[in-house]
């Protein structure tokens, strides 16, 4: 399974990069709201910046909602690294818009995804991922999981080759059954990533070996 952060802000992707588990990061508009970005130029200047702390799989999101503008909007950013991936709503407009980008070799991922109809037309339009918002679900009483559990059975039927990336993740249990259930990634905050590493009885046990260890030792 892939691990994506999810943020534009730069240390928390340095810190998850550090790790050594990282394979990519999401942003969205409100993301790099959230880091204060705005401008044209800034914008592509945080991009670059987050393209050359990873090794790949850097999805930047385009605003237009019109085909001509996302042909637009989503060729610039392509342009700024190769790591980029293009992020595109899950409309009319968006989804003519993944199969050109397809037939151009830019890649893409299909988001603000909901229903499996939806992640169909994505794969069908050729997308290199789709992200079904988990969360999201979650917050009006719908089973997100098992969007994720019906997608993965779809596209196992077809052949679909479309990465379905789990995204809006809120918690490590919703990671860990995206695991069970075979999202090829998952897109989260740091806390989730960092979260994996906790129990009390690592911490209980490792206080435990040290505090041995400076008896015998003093
Ligand atoms: C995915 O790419 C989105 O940026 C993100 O996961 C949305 O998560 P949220 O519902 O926590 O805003």
């Amino acid at each position: 399974m892939k691990f994506f952060i999810d943020t534009a802000n730069l240390n928390e992707i340095r810190e998850a990069y550090d790790l050594g588990v990282l394979d990519g990061v999401t942003t969205n508009p409100s993301l790099m709201a959230k880091e204060g970005i705005k401008g044209e130029e800034n914008i592509r200047a945080h991009y670059k910046a987050i393209c050359n702390i990873v090794d790949d799989n850097v999805s930047a999101e385009v605003i237009a909602t019109d085909l001509d503008g996302i042909l637009k909007e989503g060729r610039e950013l392509a342009k700024i690294d190769d790591k980029i991936v293009v992020k595109v709503p899950m409309i009319k407009d968006g989804v003519k818009a993944l199969k050109i980008f397809a037939s151009e070799g830019i890649r893409t991922n299909c988001t603000l995804v909901f229903t499996a109809g939806q992640a169909i037309l994505a794969a069908k339009a050729g997308a290199d991922f789709v992200s079904p918002f988990i969360g999201r679900l979650d917050d009006v009483a719908t089973d997100g999981l098992e969007l994720i559990a019906q997608i993965r059975h779809i596209y196992d039927n077809y052949g679909y080759e479309t990465e379905i990336l789990a995204a809006s993740i809120r918690h490590v249990m919703h990671l860990i059954k995206c695991a069970e259930i075979g999202a090829d990634v998952a897109t989260c905050p740091l806390s989730v990533i960092t979260g994996l590493l906790k129990h009390p009885l690592t911490d209980i046990g490792l206080e435990k070996f040290l505090s041995d260890h400076r008896k015998l030792n003093k």
